[in-house]
């Protein structure tokens, strides 16, 4: 089992297959742009399979695949199929923009994929544009309808709260899934790896809860163990709705996961710089006991906790690079 110097054990790896995304979230890229790693520098999929084996042999049973967008990676239903044979692996989840899931979702499902978290941060399609720099919201909404209609385990619907651009969607959000059986989440804005963050733009999810009682019932439900998310059921209604409050809450004590980016690093932590090379053993032919190393190694440098609060991330990476 992995666990670091404070105790906390880890069972969950985050895994970017591609920094590459179809949309530029202006919140998300840095308006200059970013150069983008080449394709041998990222891991191929056998060398992340052998990864992931070495960290199931070390307690990993949860991974969720991400990017940049993740299912712009070729051949993304082959890796799918690799890592959900792998025993001991017990969840296999994806978190995505929903772009391409229309055309994906039901061959997603039947190679391995049980629990989907699209991001979409507005129901208005002119907002979408100047969001997103995208004209694709049909595509993105349709591809969330798709994952719901494919019956997948868990289905979740991602909205970073920005206060000032989508701040006035939050009843529109809870209307909408409302009439469906999903999760609505609804997250508070990092300092992550972006120019644009400030501090009068985070608005807390207790803000965020009083606006939505005001007009619907919510009732609190008992939180799940390793869960990032204060979660209430919408009285009358199948659907839910979580807040993730990394800013006002930190949930940091009970933090169960390590990254590994697309180009091959091991990240202790979301909003550290810390990160240990895992592509060179892997791409050396290692496997197992030398991986596990790099694991540990990673363990070690587990920060305690963040400090976001403050407005701080020496993340080094964007947050498109590290899939969140
Ligand atoms: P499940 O719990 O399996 O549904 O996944 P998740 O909520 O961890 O994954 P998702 O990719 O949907 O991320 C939701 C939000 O939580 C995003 O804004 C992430 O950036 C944020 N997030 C995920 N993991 C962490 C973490 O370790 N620390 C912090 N601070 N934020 C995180
Ligand atoms: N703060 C909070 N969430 C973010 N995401 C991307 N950037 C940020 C940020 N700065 C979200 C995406 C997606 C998930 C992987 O992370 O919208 O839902
Ligand atoms: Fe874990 Fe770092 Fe996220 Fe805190 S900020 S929950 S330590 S990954």
């Amino acid at each position: 089992m992995l666990s670091d110097q404070f105790g906390r054990k880890v069972n969950y790896l985050r895994v970017s297959v591609t920094d590459r995304c179809n949309l530029r979230c202006r919140y998300c890229i840095p308006a200059e742009g970013v150069s983008l790693k080449k394709h041998e520098d990222l891991l191929s999929f056998e060398e992340i399979e052998t990864i992931v084996r070495a960290g199931v042999g070390l307690g990993i049973n949860k991974v969720r695949l991400t990017g940049g967008e993740p299912l712009l990676r070729k051949g993304f239903s082959e890796l799918v199929k690799k890592l959900a044979a792998i025993e001991g692996l017990e969840d296999l989840a994806l978190t995505t923009n929903g772009i391409l899931l229309g055309a994906m979702a039901w061959e997603l499902k039947k190679t391995g994929i049980k629990r989907v978290n699209v991001s979409l941060d507005t129901l208005r399609p002119e907002r979408f544009n100047r969001m997103t720099g995208s004209d694709q919201w049909q595509q993105a909404k349709e591809g969330f309808e798709t994952v719901l209609a494919a019956g997948f385990e868990q289905v979740k619907l991602n909205v970073v709260v920005i206060a000032g651009y989508n701040d006035d969607e939050i009843d529109d959000f809870v209307e909408y899934i409302m009439v469906k059986k999903a999760q609505l989440r609804f997250i508070e804005f990092m300092p992550v790896g972006n120019h644009h963050w400030k501090n009068e733009m985070v608005l807390p999810s207790k803000g965020i809860i009083e606006r939505i009682n005001q007009k619907h019932h919510i009732v609190s439900l008992p939180p799940l163990k390793n869960s990032i998310v204060e979660e209430y059921q919408i009285v009358g209604s199948p659907a839910t709705v979580g807040f993730i409050s990394p800013m006002s809450h930190s949930f940091c004590h009970g933090c169960n996961r390590l990254r590994l980016t697309a180009d091959g690093f091991l990240k202790p932590c979301l909003a550290s710089k810390y990160e240990v090379n895992i592509k060179v053993p892997v791409r050396a032919g290692h496997a197992g006991n030398e991986l596990r190393r790099v694991f540990y190694e990673a363990m070690r440098l587990k920060p305690k906790a963040h400090k976001m609060d403050q407005g701080f991330s020496d993340n080094t990476r964007h947050m498109a690079e590290v899939g969140g």
